[in-house]
């Protein structure tokens, strides 16, 4: 992960970087809410980053932004352990998930495979019955448990045996979600990231998660947007920000070394070491 010179990150979030080395379980046990966020699998999501991403973000601010929300596996811990006025989540594809999951996520009954039914054939037949042209609430909220890897109907088909979460899992993960997006109200977009980046100022912060640099998982993609614009963004932005990227020259160049790097076993990449 990079980020901006040092001095455009908060005080307080300086002490934080530089203080201490991070520890999941401290920023869970300190949290305000020590719970288990809700987390929905998708490939390139960051469930599992997200908490060393919110320990390096400046903890108070006016706008916290997810500039690529994906499924919003920042947002949903972000929002129980940084003070921000106002969220916003913002994806191409991805807006009408979180609308969904405002409307009925409190009540939406997760299907559950009996064990005389093969993975193959239950996940194919719940994926036929709600996939179609005019995706219902339902079928959108339920997108990231019936299909490969969270990938979505359209780009990658039904789950396989190869895993993912429970019905009773994926239900709590929905109630919950249901329950921050009332109690932050987030604004919902589904812009072209380089609109909202425009409407942030000194005061804001903006989550940059951006299909990988010549990377593509199915669902979304490199070809989605021009990264070059999006560094040249970065290097003269006025509000605070964390790029997910792979550590390539580009970005160590224009920005330094990343503060924060983990390899990952992703099979999005086939070229390139497999970085967070
Ligand atoms: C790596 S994923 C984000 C994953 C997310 N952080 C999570 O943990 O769930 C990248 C997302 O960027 C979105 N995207 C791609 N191009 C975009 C653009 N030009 N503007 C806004 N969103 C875009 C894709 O639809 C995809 O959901």
């Amino acid at each position: 992960m990079f980020t901006g010179k040092r001095e455009t990150l908060g005080a307080a979030n300086l002490n934080r970087v530089s203080d201490r080395t991070f520890s999941p379980n401290l920023l869970m046990t300190n949290s305000v809410n020590a719970y288990r966020a809700p987390s929905f699998a998708y490939w390139g999501s960051k469930t599992k980053q997200a908490p060393a991403i919110c320990a390096s973000a400046p903890p108070t601010g006016d706008i916290f932004a997810e500039v690529f929300a994906g499924r919003g596996n920042v947002f949903w811990q972000a929002s129980s352990v940084l003070d921000y006025a106002h969220w916003w989540l913002n994806d191409t594809r991805t807006g009408d998930f979180f609308s969904a999951i405002k409307r009925v996520g409190h009540k939406v009954v997760v299907p559950e495979r009996d064990g005389s039914s093969s993975h193959h054939l239950f996940y194919k037949e719940q994926c036929r019955r709600l996939s179609g042209k005019n995706y219902s609430d339902e079928a959108r909220v339920l997108e990231p448990y019936l299909t490969r890897n969270g990938g979505g109907y359209l780009a990658v088909g039904a789950r396989t045996s190869g895993g993912g979460p429970g019905a009773e899992g994926y239900t709590r993960s929905l109630r919950q979600a249901h329950q921050i997006m009332h109690a932050t109200n987030p604004v919902i977009t589904n812009w072209d990231y380089e609109q909202v980046l425009e409407c942030l100022g000194p005061n804001d912060f903006a989550m940059v998660d951006p299909p990988y640099i010549g990377a593509s998982v199915g669902s979304y993609g490199a070809a989605d947007l021009d990264h070059k614009r999006l560094i040249i963004w970065l290097k003269y932005a006025k509000f605070r920000w964390i790029l997910c990227e792979y550590p390539h020259l580009v970005c160590r160049r224009t920005f330094g070394q990343p503060f924060w790097s983990k390899r990952v076993h992703r099979p999005c990449h086939p070229d390139r070491p497999r970085y967070f």
